[in-house]
C-alpha cells in the first residue's frame, strides 16, 4: 500500500527540516514505529516521565490579566538597558488559548524590525519543526526570555532576563500551556535555573517553576541551521513533547 496524503505531507515537512525521511525506518531495539505513520518514535522507556493526569493550574495573576494590557506594558518597558537600542519590543505572538508555548532567547534583527518573534531564518525552521508534528505556527504561542533585542545579538545578560521574567511569568500564567518547549541554551537556563548543556537536558521532562507545567528542552533552530546533523535529535525532542501532551 502506498503512503497516504498525510504521510506524504509529513515527509515533506520533515524534508523541509532537512531530515531525510527515507532513513527513518530503523527497527532497532530502542525505537518503535508508529503503526499509523512511517516515522520512528522514541521507545516508551526512553521517556523519563509521563505527564501526570492533571497538570495543576498555576494561579492566575490578578494584575493586568489581559493580553492587550500586558503587551502594552511590554511595548513601553524601560526596566533594563535593552530598551535604549530597540526599534520595538517583541512581546510574543500566537493563540492565547494555545496548549503549546515555545520560548526562545531574544529577538534578533528581523524580529526587532517586525515586532514578532521568530520571523527570520531560524523562525522559518521553527515553523517547519512545528509543522512536522502537525502544529501550525498560529496555533501555538511563541515568545522569548527577553522581549528586546540585545545589541549585536549578544546573549541577554542575567539582569536583563531577570527584568523581563515577570512578563514571561505573566504570559505563562495567562496561557496555562500544557507544554513548554524551551528552544536553546538561554531559554533552558532561564526557565529551569540551571547551567547544564542543552545536550544533557534533552530527552527529559522538566517543570516550569512550581507550576507542574512540563518543559522539554531542544536545540535552537539557529543552531540547527549551523548543525543540520542535529535535526534528528530535535525531531526526537518534538516527539517527546507531543507524547507528554497526550
Ligand atoms: N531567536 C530567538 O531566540 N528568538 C527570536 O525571536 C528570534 C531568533
Amino acid at each position: 500500500m502506498g503512503p497516504t496524503d498525510q504521510q506524504l505531507q509529513r515527509r515533506q515537512y520533515l524534508e523541509a527540516m532537512g531530515i531525510q525521511t527515507w532513513q527513518l525506518r530503523q527497527p532497532q531495539s530502542d525505537t518503535q514505529t508508529d503503526p499509523k505513520s512511517d516515522i520512528v518514535q522514541p521507545a516508551e522507556e526512553f521517556l523519563v516521565a509521563k505527564l501526570a493526569d492533571s497538570t495543576p493550574a498555576i494561579p492566575r495573576s490578578p494584575l493586568n490579566d489581559d493580553w492587550p494590557t500586558l503587551e502594552a506594558e511590554i511595548k513601553s518597558c524601560t526596566r533594563c538597558e535593552l530598551h535604549q537600542q530597540r526599534t520595538q519590543s517583541v512581546p510574543g505572538v500566537g493563540n492565547h488559548n494555545a496548549d503549546w508555548m515555545v520560548i526562545g532567547e531574544a529577538p534578533g534583527a528581523d524580529e526587532d524590525k517586525q515586532g514578532e518573534p521568530f520571523v527570520g531564518r531560524a523562525g522559518k525552521l521553527l515553523d517547519q519543526m512545528l509543522l512536522a508534528i502537525g502544529l501550525k505556527r498560529e496555533t501555538v504561542y511563541i515568545t522569548n526570555i527577553v522581549k528586546c533585542r540585545p545589541p549585536n545579538n549578544r546573549d541577554p545578560k542575567p539582569e536583563e532576563a531577570a527584568s523581563c521574567e515577570a512578563y514571561l511569568k505573566q504570559q505563562v500564567s495567562m496561557l496555562q500551556p500544557k507544554i513548554i518547549l524551551a528552544v536553546g541554551r538561554i531559554a533552558a537556563h532561564n526557565l529551569l535555573k540551571t547551567d547544564q548543556r542543552v545536550g544533557a537536558m534533552r530527552g527529559q521532562r522538566f517543570e516550569y517553576a512550581d507550576t507542574g507545567i512540563p518543559v522539554v528542552v531542544t536545540y535552537h533552530p539557529a543552531y540547527l541551521l549551523r548543525s543540520p546533523a542535529e535535526k534528528r535529535k530535535a525531531w526526537d525532542d518534538l516527539l517527546l513533547a507531543r507524547r507528554l501532551m497526550s
